[in-house]
């Protein structure tokens, strides 16, 4: 993938098959330096011809040693270009230029006291002679490279880090790139910009201005058009390519009623009134209530919702005359987690989907060499509104996996009332976004209770909202009790219909954010 690495002094992460690739770009675009993640097996050729400004070895299974254990190209080591290796990394550069890897199968996983043994350590310059960092390992280096010198240490490992600045090789046994390890972004500073000396240049601006100019360059005078949800991902391309390519664009927003309150007028005047975009909105509320009626099972919900969604908005796009390219947000993770296959295919939510029968446009990606941080600060170098910017994860099928049961206009009218307070509670509570989702869930039972001096037979509302920092994991906001109250006599005082309100006090797992 070509992508920013024309213009870019582009760093390679290996990946050795670790959680922590990601992660290790990430922390290389933080401090300003392009970064692309790279398979392990690539070969010096491949390399040479590509000119990485440096490399990073990501970490990778416990040991060298271990069945089936990955292997670089050791011909890279010596291309003279600069290298950190981290963990794993740090074990290949050891094997291959002849250090010596003991198999103690002694490990040390978790904090460990970081002690800089060396004081004249290139890669280790400012950091404290002791200090916290994290260690994930089981065998590890014993006697380091001719040429090497060991430049840290750990109470049980001896070679924490070692380095050669003469060939430009520096390697650490902990991980740099985990928040866990207190000097580790400092010493991925040092590394990009002292050491390898690549300018921090990597910024929103430049983000912009090369995607501009890469977009004008791939469609030139053709049209192009763009899913609309409302969602940052499609909200960025269609603000991206509009400042690309002006009137070739049109957006097609298929608003199939399963928004929140607000949510559809939201995109409308932001893409239309502010943005000037083009815009077809499909009202397809009634299309979709039809289709859903009666229907009860969570799967079959969110296949009809998915499918419909598809067939509504291929209709309106093919209906457009001489339009060439389909603009969708995928982003890097998409592509690393896909093996790069993503062409031809929609993503839909969780999903990739086939174009329909006889329908064919040419894919256009713009947002997919980002992370989703730098498509939100995108977004508000942009201008686009920080509701869109900064919104919460949500259900491509909407409001309807919030209810539990089949969906109907009264359900989805109760929903939307509550779901709109909780937002607005926890909200103006929550300002410096700690909790990562909120809102609220209408469950298929209905209860007994007392308003006024009359009894009620109504339904209860859920109010949902989790602390996480991926979604794959969370835990059950401790909200304070005040705000709860609040919330609920606000849903049940507001929402006709409402007669209880139960907060979900449930992680994940074993339960899941979404009730469906
Ligand atoms: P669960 O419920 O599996 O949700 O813990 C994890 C995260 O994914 C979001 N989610 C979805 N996002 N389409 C999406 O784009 C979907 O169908 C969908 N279902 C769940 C959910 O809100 C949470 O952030």
């Amino acid at each position: 993938m070509a992508d920013f690495h024309d213009q870019q002094p582009t760093v390679f992460v290996l990946d050795f098959g670790a959680q922590y690739a990601q992660l290790i770009a990430r922390r290389v675009r933080e401090a300003r330096v392009y970064s692309e993640i790279v398979p392990y097996s690539i070969s010096a050729e491949e390399v040479a011809r590509r000119k990485p400004a440096a490399i990073i070895l990501s970490g990778g299974p416990a040991s060298v040693y271990a069945e089936g254990a990955p292997h670089m190209d050791p011909a890279v080591l010596t291309m003279g270009i600069t290298i950190l290796g981290f963990c794993y990394g740090i074990q290949e550069m050891a094997l291959h230029l002849g250090g010596e890897i003991p198999k103690t199968g002694i490990g040390e996983y978790g904090f460990a006291e970081l002690e800089v043994t060396n004081a004249e350590s290139v890669l280790l310059e400012g950091v404290p002679t002791t200090s916290r960092c994290w260690m994930s390992h089981r065998d590890s280096v014993g006697t380091p490279p001719p040429g090497f010198s060991v430049t840290a240490r750990t109470a049980t490992t001896a070679v924490a880090a070692m380095e050669d600045p003469s060939r430009s090789l520096y390697a650490t046994q902990f991980h740099p790139e985990v928040a866990h390890t207190e000097f580790g972004q400092h010493i991925i500073r040092t590394f990009l910009h002292d050491i390898a000396k690549i300018p921090p240049v990597w910024t929103m601006v430049n983000i912009i201005d090369e995607t501009v100019a890469r977009v004008r360059e791939q469609v030139g005078g053709d049209r192009v058009n763009c899913e609309l949800s409302g969602g940052v991902d499609s909200s960025l391309v269609a603000a991206l390519l509009h400042r690309a390519i002006g009137d070739q664009l049109t957006c097609v927003f298929v608003d199939h009623g399963m928004l929140r309150l607000d949510e559809a007028e939201q995109v409308v005047t932001t893409f239309r009134d502010q943005f000037h975009i083009d815009l077809i909105h499909v009202d397809a509320e009634e299309r979709y209530l039809g289709l859903l009626a009666g229907v009860s099972d969570p799967e079959l919900k969110r296949r009809i919702i998915g499918e419909e969604f598809w067939q509504v908005f291929f209709e309106e796009a093919t209906k457009l005359e001489g339009v060439k390219w389909l603009a969708q947000g995928t982003l890097y993770p998409d592509v690393i987690e896909s093996g790069n296959k993503t062409a031809a295919k929609i993503k839909s939510h969780h999903n990739l989907i086939p174009f329909p029968e006889g329908v064919h446009f040419d894919l256009i990606e713009p947002l997919k060499a980002l992370f989703k941080d730098e498509v939100r600060a995108v977004g508000s170098e942009l201008g686009l509104p920080e509701e869109i910017v900064q919104r919460q994860p949500f259900p491509g099928p909407g409001l309807a996996v919030r209810i539990i049961g089949d969906v109907d206009r009264e359900k989805l009218g109760i929903l939307r009332h509550a779901d709109a307070i909780v937002r607005d509670e926890i909200g103006r509570w929550d300002t410096d976004r700690e909790v990562w989702q909120y809102f609220a869930v209408l469950p298929d039972i209905r209860s007994v209770g007392v308003m006024g001096d009359e009894r009620t037979y109504a339904r209860p509302i859920i109010i949902r909202a989790v602390s996480s920092a991926d979604a794959m994991t969370a835990d059950w906001a401790r909200l304070p009790h005040e705000l709860l109250a609040t919330m609920s006599n606000r849903i049940i005082n507001e929402v006709e219909g409402v007669n209880r309100v139960a907060y979900d006090i449930t992680s994940k797992p074993p339960g899941t954010i979404e009730w469906e």
